[in-house]
């Protein structure tokens, strides 16, 4: 065992000396991000499993020194991972039972995700951290609504539901309290894609642009992690959906219940985010186009609203021109001014095997498009 301890630590302690250890907190002004009186250049990768998969401290290094070999100053993950029974494998942050909640403060709960932060920090690499999913992968909103509320429970009662917003702030609490002084989080996010529509037949109907349901969801959680923590950013995690039910375009038309702008106008979310999947979104008529397009629309509203904004997921995968397209939208990202950028998603080759690919997964050696990640973070950097 104490061998074990001081291996980990020599091998933190040498990739320290090539990284400079995050210290002060990122703020938000006008349209950039600032660390003092530096401009924060926000772009890097996502990765939800580094935390998840069972990775020990050296693998989770190796896995933030292949991203931070981009250039890459950020990474985004997943602060959550909710069950119903212990598991063994991997790592769980809350435990349900019968309808009660017990955080896991234990090695294979927060323990682990102190981890995750050390070795983020150790590549020089800032996190954010997002705190539950509107999708069922790790738990998320259902496991809440469906512990508290039984069958009868709707996905959008997350939402509006006082017993299941009170059981949210309670994880909330014990997670950001907990990082508070850890400058190594960049910030804090609502949800991962948060949308009015679950399963079939889960919806309640009230769930709506409309009714502001989301966005007054968004208002009252930003606002109470601001209560706990005012040292970090609090972002929202959504896709950036725009609220104008007359374009021809889904993403455009507010179905899913996001009204971009309108939370954009929160003034305890410190930046919007927007995601890019125009193969999953029915958009493959010129994917390419309305990738820009939608960069370029998001960019606007950044200007209106002087905050920042970022592309904070996009992907194309594997068999879908990956490399035309990333040229075309990085270079979209450029002209347009927004804010910055984390492409879906990182990739390495471990000791326990190669991390989770979902077909849009950039590994090292796929010199390419990893060269491509490289050059884009040169040159946002530079852009300013
Ligand atoms: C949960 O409820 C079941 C059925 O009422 C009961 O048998 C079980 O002991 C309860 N578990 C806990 C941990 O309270
Ligand atoms: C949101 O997540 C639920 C499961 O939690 C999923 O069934 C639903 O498809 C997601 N919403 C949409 C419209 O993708
Ligand atoms: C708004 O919510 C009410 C219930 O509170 C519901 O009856 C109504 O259909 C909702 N409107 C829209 C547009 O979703
Ligand atoms: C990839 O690009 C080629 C040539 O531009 C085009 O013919 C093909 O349809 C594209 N494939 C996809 C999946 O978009
Ligand atoms: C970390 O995990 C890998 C893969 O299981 C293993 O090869 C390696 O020895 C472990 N390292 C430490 C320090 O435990
Ligand atoms: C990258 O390395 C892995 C593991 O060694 C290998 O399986 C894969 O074929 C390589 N890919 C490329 C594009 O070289």
């Amino acid at each position: 065992m104490k061998v074990l301890t001081a291996c980990l630590l020599a091998g933190v302690s040498l990739l320290a000396r090539a990284a400079t250890i995050p210290t002060g907190f990122v703020k938000a002004y006008n349209q950039k991000f600032m660390l003092g009186s530096a401009e924060y250049t926000l772009v890097g990768s996502n990765s939800y499993w580094v935390g998840l998969t069972g990775l020990n401290s050296t693998e989770m290094n190796q896995a933030f020194a292949d991203i931070a070999a981009t250039g890459a100053t950020t990474v985004r993950t997943w602060g959550f991972n909710e069950v119903t029974a212990p598991i063994n494998y991997g790592a769980y942050y809350q435990l349900w039972t019968n309808g009660t909640a017990a955080v896991n403060y234990g090695a294979n709960g927060l323990q682990n995700f102190d981890m995750v932060v050390a070795a983020a920090k150790a590549n020089g690499l800032r996190l954010i951290v997002t705190l539950t999913n509107n999708w069922s992968d790790y738990g998320g909103m259902d496991v809440y609504v469906s512990q508290i509320l039984g069958a009868a429970g709707y996905h959008d009662d997350f939402y509006t539901n006082p017993t299941v917003i009170a059981a949210y702030k309670n994880y909330i609490n014990a997670f950001v309290s907990r990082y508070e002084a850890e400058p190594g989080i960049l910030a804090w996010e609502l949800c991962n894609e948060p949308r009015c529509t679950g399963s079939p037949g889960t919806q309640s109907g009230a769930c709506s642009t409309a009714n502001l349901t989301i966005t007054t969801w968004a208002r009252e959680i930003s606002a109470y992690i601001k209560s706990i923590d005012s040292n970090h950013l609090v972002g929202l995690g959504d896709e950036g959906w725009f609220n104008e039910p007359s374009s021809p375009y889904y993403p455009y038309q507010g179905g899913e219940g996001i009204d971009f702008n309108a939370n954009l106008a929160i003034y305890t979310l410190d930046y919007g985010t927007l995601h890019l999947y125009p193969f999953s979104w029915g958009q493959t008529t010129d994917p390419i186009g309305f990738g820009n397009m939608w960069i370029t629309d998001h960019a606007t509203s950044q200007k209106n609203y002087n905050k920042p904004v970022i592309v904070e997921e996009f992907g194309v995968t594997n068999t879908q021109n990956q490399t035309t397209t990333y040229t075309s939208w990085y270079s979209t990202i450029l002209s347009s001014g927004m804010t910055g950028d984390l492409i879906w998603q990182a990739g390495s080759y471990l000791p326990s095997g190669p991390t989770p690919n979902d077909g849009y997964t950039i590994y090292p050696n796929e010199t390419t498009l990893y060269e491509m990640e490289t050059q884009h973070a040169a040159a946002i950097k530079a852009r300013g």
